[in-house]
């Protein structure tokens, strides 16, 4: 695919975002002025980040973790000099549940599609999974329903799919989110380490 057809491509997801009306979450967007949220990065990115859905920041600007949650993900980026325009960074729910909470099962099998073309598009060898929604959903697609336990066992950890992209085997890295890790110095510590493993995908 060529880098002209991938923004096309992206660019078509945002706009099928923009009038997706059916969503429970399309009401509260609409009467905050809100944007949805579909990703940003390199189109040929090797590491894609997948978090759990805007907060009030990114439903404001349309970009992805640009609030609290996003300036530690720029530290923990810049810890092993990853430039964050080098990689693919978006959500599995692209518009902000009202006050942050829990996205629905309803709303992860909505907008789970999206996600999918996404991953289709960009094509990343490495998939770092932010929190446990997106870890979940993305090692059950990837055909690692059974490696899944709680987080708190298998966050950076790596894990080879046996589901290919193009030919391609890729890694799913499930780490903790970022918004965990603000206010708990020792979640922070761990996140630091576990982003090491990304030093030899990059
Ligand atoms: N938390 C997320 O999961 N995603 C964002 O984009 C911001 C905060």
């Amino acid at each position: 695919m060529t880098d002209k057809n991938k923004t096309e491509q992206l660019k078509a997801i945002r706009d099928e975002l923009l009038e997706l009306k059916s969503s429970p979450l399309y009401e509260y967007r609409k009467s905050n002025g809100y944007f949805p949220v579909a990703g940003q990065g390199s189109h040929n990115a090797h590491i894609m980040f997948i978090g759990e859905a805007p907060g009030r920041n990114e439903a404001q600007t349309g970009r992805p973790f640009c609030g609290a949650a996003g300036k530690l993900l720029d530290k923990l980026l810049e810890s092993v000099e990853i430039k964050r325009e080098d990689v693919y960074i978006t959500n599995i729910v692209k518009d902000r549940p009202p006050e942050n909470r829990d996205p629905m099962p309803e709303e992860i099998e909505l907008y789970a599609p999206f996600l999918d073309r996404q991953i289709e598009i960009i094509k990343p060898l490495i998939i770092a999974t932010l929190g446990r929604f997106s870890m979940e959903y993305i090692m059950k697609r990837f055909g690692l329903e059974i490696k899944i336990k709680p987080i708190s066992q298998i966050h950076g950890q790596s894990f080879e799919s046996p589901k290919e992209i193009d030919g391609k085997k890729i890694i799913i890295i499930p780490l903790y989110h970022p918004a965990a890790a603000i206010y708990n110095q020792e979640l922070k510590k761990t996140l630091f380490e576990d982003f090491k493993i990304l030093e030899k995908y990059k």
